[in-house]
């Protein structure tokens, strides 16, 4: 196998990925967007897309170019030109019957349905965030700040979700790897504010709730956000490029390893 790894960003991870392949003497190269124009795809069997924020337009380009040489492209969908956003992923999550946090696109026109949202305070989230940033919890009350993030389209609102405790669930291929708790101080759990990985026991209804998540937005390597609320179990996102630093710590799995593992056996 000959793959190639698009990322827009130097990543631990696409370092462990390019250890893994040197381990099973695969032949493996990383690109960023500044020269993915000048790659051949025929000299590959597939490729891999990582970070592609900022970068869209560089990656689906490779990936449609990649998809016509015959490539295995993961995700295929990138390729496709499938919406990407996370208000889409929501859609997507519920049509498929998931139990997500009511949501909807911050527009000044939406500002006064968010009084129908549970609680007192509703999460302002980015449409492309990642690692917890840009989110912000403002209170219903405050629709002058709430008609401030409205302009431009840039936000979704959401539900508050009291979280009792969250998991971080892998899905690679239709699979789950398995799962790790993450808490923090706060009430925004990543491991890139600061979570501690905790091996997390799974039961049969949390895997089949991630890996019908990771289906219906076709994610082929899926970190799912699962939300324990007294309320029940809520998806809260799925990310197509997840970080695994922390998911390794805490399971002692060999994400990288099954990464690559999974693209071979595509091909
Ligand atoms: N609707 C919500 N209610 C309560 N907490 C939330 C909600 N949405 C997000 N969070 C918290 O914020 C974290 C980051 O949000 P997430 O949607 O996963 O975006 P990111 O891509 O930045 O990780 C979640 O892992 C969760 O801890
Ligand atoms: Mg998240």
């Amino acid at each position: 196998m000959r793959l190639l790894v698009f990322s827009a960003e130097k990543q631990w991870e696409v370092k462990r990925i390019l250890g893994e392949c040197g381990k099973k003497k695969i032949l493996c190269m990383a690109v960023g967007p500044k020269n993915s124009g000048k790659i051949s795809p025929r000299e590959f069997d597939a490729v891999l897309f990582r970070a592609i924020r900022g970068h869209a337009k560089q990656a689906i380009s490779l990936a449609r170019r990649a998809a016509a040489a015959g490539l295995v492209v993961v995700d295929e969908k990138l390729a496709r030109g499938i919406d990407r956003s996370k208000l889409w992923n929501y859609a997507l999550f519920r049509k498929a019957g998931l139990f997500v946090p009511k949501t909807i696109l911050l527009t000044k026109k939406s500002v006064p349905k968010l009084a129908g949202f549970s609680g007192q305070k509703i999460v302002v989230k980015p449409l492309f965030g990642k690692r917890g940033e840009g989110l912000q919890l403002v209170g219903k009350g405050d629709t002058k700040k709430l008609r401030r993030l409205a302009t431009g389209g840039k936000y979704m609102a959401q539900e508050f979700v009291p979280i009792k405790k969250e998991i971080r669930v892998m899905v690679i291929g239709g699979k789950v790897v398995g799962g790790v708790s993450k808490q923090t101080g706060n009430w925004v759990h990543n491991f890139y504010r600061g979570a501690k990985p905790v091996k997390a026991r799974l039961t049969e209804k949390m895997k089949s709730v991630c890996l019908r998540a990771a289906r219906a937005v076709q994610t082929e390597i899926a970190g799912i956000d699962l939300a324990l609320t007294p309320r029940g179990m809520f998806v809260l996102e799925a990310n197509r490029s997840p970080g695994f630093k922390a998911f390794e710590k805490g399971t002692g799995k060999n994400v990288a390893g099954i990464i690559v593992g999974y693209i071979a056996g595509r091909i």
